[in-house]
């Protein structure tokens, strides 16, 4: 990598009066977290997202996909955040009130690392909603089904992530847009940029103004919309880029 694409990079970072952090599977991959789209050990290169993350593929088979989801949650369950979500909480820790963070993964791994009022673009791995409740569904009152159902109504628990063709939380991708357009610097780390509308907040912040720095041992889209490209992995990359 560039030391002085790095050097100026910081030197963006540090002039910053509010900073734009986006973070996607790459910032987990670590702490061995696969992510979805690496070509041998992504989710999605062994798993069809057709076949387990639509509201389709829980109605037709909800057993196997809860038991996906229940082998993600043991499989992040046993890991830990690594020098990247750290690096990250010490930074936004150090200057408060001046960072945003918005991530699209669902692990909980920012949080554990230390970081506050993380923007779940894509909700969390650990918690569950229900499929069309009747509104009096209670969590602590399921049948034993296989997965858990309202003994109300009979909807099924589901885990609280976005699914492919459902809605981002409106609250929370509010949030993230009006980060991007206010951010001078937005600061992009682990993600292929493929899936909108998380995909577009670099460009957002960009036309905003915006210096965009892109934190990715691979080429990404991404990269033709940024000012600084660190190829390097967060783990590596985010402790010097963000030492104090
Ligand atoms: P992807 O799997 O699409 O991309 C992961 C990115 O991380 C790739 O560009 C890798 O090159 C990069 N990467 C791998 N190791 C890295 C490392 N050590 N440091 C930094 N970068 C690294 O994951 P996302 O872009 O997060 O959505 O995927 C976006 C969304 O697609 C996910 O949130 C998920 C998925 O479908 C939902 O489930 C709704």
């Amino acid at each position: 990598m560039d030391a002085s694409t790095e050097s100026l990079a910081r030197q963006w970072l540090r002039a910053a009066r509010h900073t734009l952090i986006l973070t996607g599977a790459g910032v987990s991959a670590e702490s061995g977290v696969p992510t979805f789209r690496d070509a041998l050990t992504g989710l999605w290169a062994r798993f069809n997202p057709e076949d387990l993350a639509t509201e389709a593929a829980y109605r037709d088979h909800p057993g196997l996909v809860w038991d996906w989801y229940e082998m993600r949650r043991d499989m992040v369950r046993a890991v830990a955040p690594n020098p990247a979500h750290l690096a990250i909480a010490r930074w936004a820790a150090a200057h408060p009130g001046t960072v945003t963070l918005v991530t699209q993964n669902v692990d909980g791994l920012h949080q554990q690392a230390g970081s506050e009022h993380v923007i779940e673009l894509h909700g969390n791995l650990f918690r569950n909603s229900w499929l069309h409740g009747c509104g009096r569904c209670d969590a602590h009152r399921t049948d034993a089904t296989h997965p858990p159902s309202c003994t109300a109504c009979g909807a099924l628990l589901r885990p609280a992530v976005v699914w492919f063709g459902e809605d981002l939380p409106r609250v929370a991708l509010y949030r993230a847009q009006h980060a991007a357009e206010t951010a001078d610097v937005c600061l992009v780390v682990g993600t292929s940029g493929l899936v909108y509308p998380a995909a577009g907040l670099p460009g957002l912040a960009n036309a905003a103004g915006a210096k965009v720095i892109v934190v990715n041992p691979q080429p990404s889209t991404l990269d033709t919309t940024a000012d600084a490209v660190l190829q390097a992995p967060a783990g590596e990359c985010l402790p010097r880029l963000l030492a104090m």
